[in-house]
Order: structure tokens, then C-alpha cells, then sequence
């Protein structure tokens, strides 16, 4: 990649302004909801009345030419949305000396954000490119701004509205506790998106926001200092081994973080939540775990392999109540996420992740 830094292009290809590469990203979008609303569907009757196994859907679809051509898409819109011409990685390097000079974070308030440079980052984590992102989430100084941009179209479907998930969730959260937490523990935060929502809900509150990713952390230490969140302490650090003190939370929450573990490791950040939590302290995950019938499995499972997610399946495959009540939570709930009005109803046929809460109570 370039390092022209002139804002306008990417050094080689004085074609890619900010103006083609909203285009282009806009028109992968609407292929992906032409993906979403009628690919899927399709398939989706091709298999009715569905069978009980996934194997039995994978006899029925995996030499499909109909779900090879769904497949490809889903891959290959992805690639184009991360590495093609207009994709968000040569758009984001075009204008790297600019963003990285953003992310000095010599303004912020000592203690809001803490790096630790040196430290070893787990191999599952390094081993893949996930989301199809070159170079993870962590190994570019503006890794954090290609993964924002990126993060707006996770969920086709909320379009403009993409951060209502994460408000959904605290909103939900916010709902199921019995006051305000003075204390909670956002795991895996990334920029902050899944932070931000529980800064605002709970002013008040310490709010630790941990992850790995440098870059990730110092764009949401820089977006939570202008939005004046001053409650929030962006740190690097596995969350699975924090370091924050025994029975110190009142709330330990995560999003989109457990999948992407193998399940050794989300068995540590289950028992890492239980250890911060204060006794009668909740942890409230958000995860993709409850799936509905066997397609859905079908589907889920080519979903994590075409994403480079490869501990999607793993997850879901998972007995997750026996592990909580193993560790001994109580109070375990674990439910399907309704991540926009009517996401559930049996009227919609279209493609959605299969959002669940992953919630529990560690007795007082
Ligand atoms: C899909 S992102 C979700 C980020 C954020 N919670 C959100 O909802 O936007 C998953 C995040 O998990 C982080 N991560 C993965 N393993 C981790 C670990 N062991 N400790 C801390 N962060 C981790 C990644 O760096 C990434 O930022």
C-alpha cells in the first residue's frame, strides 16, 4: 500500500476520491440487501420442510449452483468491500498520514487510554485476517478507522441506522438491572461503539472499555474525549485475564466478542466475568449463538468460513448453559436478540445474524 497521505487517492489510482468510494461502497451494500432479502429466502424454500440435521441441509444445498452463487456473493461482496479498488482499506491508507496524526492522543486526560505496545497477542487472534480485513483489526495504525467505517454495514439491514443495535442492547441491559451499576466492565470494546451507548446510559459510572487492538482503543479513547465521556478508561489488555480486582464490577458486558474465541477462551472470559463481578453483579453478552432450525445452522456456519470467522461454529456448538452453571452464575438467561423492530417476526424471511443475549447473575 501507498503512503501518500494526500486525502484525495491512494498514491496509484487518482480515481478514488471520498466521493467514488462512497459510491462503491453504497452500491455493495444494496447488492448485499438484494443478498439478504432474495437470495436468501430462495434458499430458504428450496430446503422446506427443513431437516432436522445440518447435514441433511448441507446434502440438500452444497452442490445447489443457487447457493453457490449465494456463497460466492457473500464472500466476494466482502472482499470488495475491504480490499477492492473502492475498498475500505486503499481509501483509509490514501489518507494515512492525516488519520494516524489524528490518533497521537496528546490531548487526552491522563488515564483514558493505556497501552501496552509489547504485549504478546493470543495466536487465534493474529492467525487470521478476520472479517476479511487485511491485517486483523490490529496490526495498521488505522486499522481502528477501516473497521469503523466497516462496522456501519455489519447488519445490512439497519443501514443508517447501524448504531441502534448497540443502544438496543444497552437499552435491554439497562432494562434487566436493578439500578444504575457504579461500576462496569465493557470486554472487547474495539473503537468504543459497544462503550459509548453504556457511557451515556450510566454517566456516572467507572466504565472500564478493554481490548487488544491498539489502534481500535486509541480512536475510542480520541471519539469518547470529543464526546466529553469522561467516565470511560480505554486499556489494552487480554479482557479474559483483565486485571481488575475480584468482586469490583457491578455490570461485565461484551459485544460480538465471544464468537470470535475459540471456546477454550470464551470459557475464560465466562470465568473472568464472574471473578470481577460483585456479588448480585450481572454480565449481559451479546452473541451469535441461538440458531432457529438446521438452515439457519447450515448457513451460520458457511457464514463464519466465507467471513474468516472461524469460531462462529465452535461457539454455537457450545453447551453455554452448562458452562455458567459450572462456574456458578445463576439467574442464566440466554435469549434471541430483536436487533430492530420485527427482526423476529416469522414474516421476516431475510438474512440476519442470529442475535442472542447471553446474560447471568453472580450470586450475592
Ligand atoms: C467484532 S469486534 C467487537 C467490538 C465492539 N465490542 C463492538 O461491538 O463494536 C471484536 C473485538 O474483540 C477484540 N478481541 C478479541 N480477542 C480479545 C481478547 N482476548 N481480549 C480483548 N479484546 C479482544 C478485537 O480486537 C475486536 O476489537
Amino acid at each position: 500500500m501507498s503512503r501518500s497521505g494526500g486525502g484525495k487517492g491512494d498514491g496509484r489510482d487518482p480515481g478514488l476520491t471520498g466521493r467514488s468510494f462512497t459510491a462503491a461502497q453504497s452500491f455493495l451494500l444494496d447488492v448485499k440487501l438484494r443478498w439478504t432479502h432474495d437470495m436468501f429466502p430462495a434458499l430458504r424454500d428450496r430446503v422446506a420442510p427443513c431437516p432436522d440435521a445440518v447435514e441433511g441441509v448441507a446434502a440438500l444445498l452444497e452442490n445447489d449452483p443457487d447457493y453457490r452463487l449465494f456463497a460466492w456473493f457473500e464472500r466476494h461482496l466482502q472482499r470488495l468491500k475491504y480490499s477492492g479498488r473502492y475498498g475500505l482499506y486503499p481509501y483509509h491508507a490514501g489518507q494515512r498520514d492525516r488519520l494516524e496524526a489524528s490518533l497521537s492522543g496528546e490531548d487526552l486526560p491522563a488515564g483514558m487510554l493505556t497501552l501496552s505496545p509489547d504485549m504478546d497477542l493470543p495466536r487465534y487472534y493474529t492467525g487470521t485476517d478476520i472479517h476479511q480485513h487485511p491485517g486483523g483489526v490490529w496490526s495498521d495504525p488505522i486499522a481502528g478507522f477501516v473497521y469503523e467505517r466497516g462496522a456501519r454495514s455489519t447488519t445490512p439491514t439497519l443501514g443508517a441506522k447501524h448504531a441502534d443495535l448497540h443502544t438496543r442492547f444497552t437499552d435491554k441491559v439497562a432494562s434487566d438491572l436493578n439500578g444504575a451499576p457504579a461500576t462496569v466492565f465493557d470486554m472487547a470494546c474495539g473503537f468504543g461503539k459497544s462503550t459509548m451507548p453504556f457511557a451515556a446510559t450510566y454517566p456516572d459510572a467507572d466504565i472500564v472499555a478493554m481490548d487488544l487492538s491498539e489502534p481500535c482503543l486509541r480512536l475510542g479513547a480520541r471519539t469518547a474525549h470529543e464526546a466529553q465521556r469522561h467516565n470511560l478508561r480505554f486499556v489494552q489488555r487480554d479482557a479474559t485475564e483483565s486485571g481488575l480486582p475480584e468482586d469490583s464490577q457491578d455490570l461485565v458486558t461484551s459485544t460480538m466478542f465471544l464468537h470470535e474465541m475459540p471456546p477454550n477462551w470464551v470459557e475464560k472470559a465466562l470465568r473472568e466475568s464472574f471473578r470481577v463481578l460483585k456479588p448480585g453483579g450481572r454480565m449481559a453478552h451479546l452473541d451469535f449463538y441461538l440458531l432457529p432450525d438446521a438452515f439457519a445452522r447450515f448457513i451460520h456456519y458457511g457464514h463464519g468460513r466465507r467471513n474468516n470467522e472461524p469460531f462462529m461454529r465452535p461457539l454455537a456448538e457450545m453447551d453455554l448453559p452448562a458452562v455458567l452453571t459450572e462456574i456458578g452464575f445463576t439467574d442464566i438467561a440466554i435469549k434471541p436478540f430483536e436487533e430492530s423492530p420485527g427482526a423476529l417476526a416469522a414474516e421476516n424471511r431475510s438474512w440476519r445474524f442470529p442475535w442472542t443475549t447471553i446474560s447471568a447473575t453472580k450470586p450475592g
